[in-house]
């Protein structure tokens, strides 16, 4: 009896421990899609937040089959700490990078733990070694909220504004802007 007590506080610490819970929370805020300078080849336009909890809900359409012969993703991030529209870029986010190598060195650890292939999405599963290229096509997102389990464990607190940019052959094809409101964990 004591000794099972024992056990069961050791193994509560371990998962605490484990878990690694973050010291803030995210909440959707807005989104706006935008479209590229000459065409758009990523569209973002049928993507919403909705309900209460503004869950991420719609379709993202890629018209081309996008390999890193071609195309690159970039991310910038702003922070805005009293949530007007002052923002101040922040050094972290993601330089212009070859798409398939972002999408399997960001995209996997940022926002796949978010989405699960054939639950709340149909975009494939990127695994370990990559997917090159990313398929065209459309794809559905169905009220996904993000999992910041995987995400940095400092984060400024207030607005941030993440602009996600592609990119072919240098030029801007079309992108979508998400706004998150970081605060602390109660
Ligand atoms: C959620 O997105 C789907 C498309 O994937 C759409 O059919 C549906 O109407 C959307 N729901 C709401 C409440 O906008």
């Amino acid at each position: 009896m004591k000794y099972s007590a024992y056990v069961i506080v050791v193994l509560c610490t371990l998962s605490g421990l484990l878990r690694a819970e973050q010291t803030y929370t995210v909440k959707n805020e807005r989104f706006e899609s935008f479209n590229g300078m000459k065409e758009t080849v990523f569209h973002m336009s049928e993507l919403k937040l909705i309900g209460r909890q503004r869950l991420i809900n719609g379709t993202v359409t890629f018209d081309d089959d996008m390999a890193s012969d071609h195309y690159k993703a970039q991310i910038e991030l702003f922070s805005s700490p009293q949530g007007d529209d002052q923002y101040k870029k922040l050094p972290m986010g993601v330089p212009r990078t070859p798409i398939c190598e972002a999408m399997k060195d960001l995209y996997t650890k940022i926002l796949q733990p978010s989405l699960i292939e054939g639950e709340n999405t149909n975009f494939p599963f990127i695994p370990e070694e990559g997917l090159c290229p990313i398929p065209k096509g459309e794809y559905y997102i169905k009220n996904v909220e993000l999992n910041i389990d995987s995400w940095p464990n400092q984060a400024p607190r207030g607005i941030i504004k993440a602009v996600l940019t592609l990119f072919k052959d240098e030029i801007n094809v079309g992108g979508g802007t998400l706004y998150i409101r970081i605060e602390d964990r109660e």
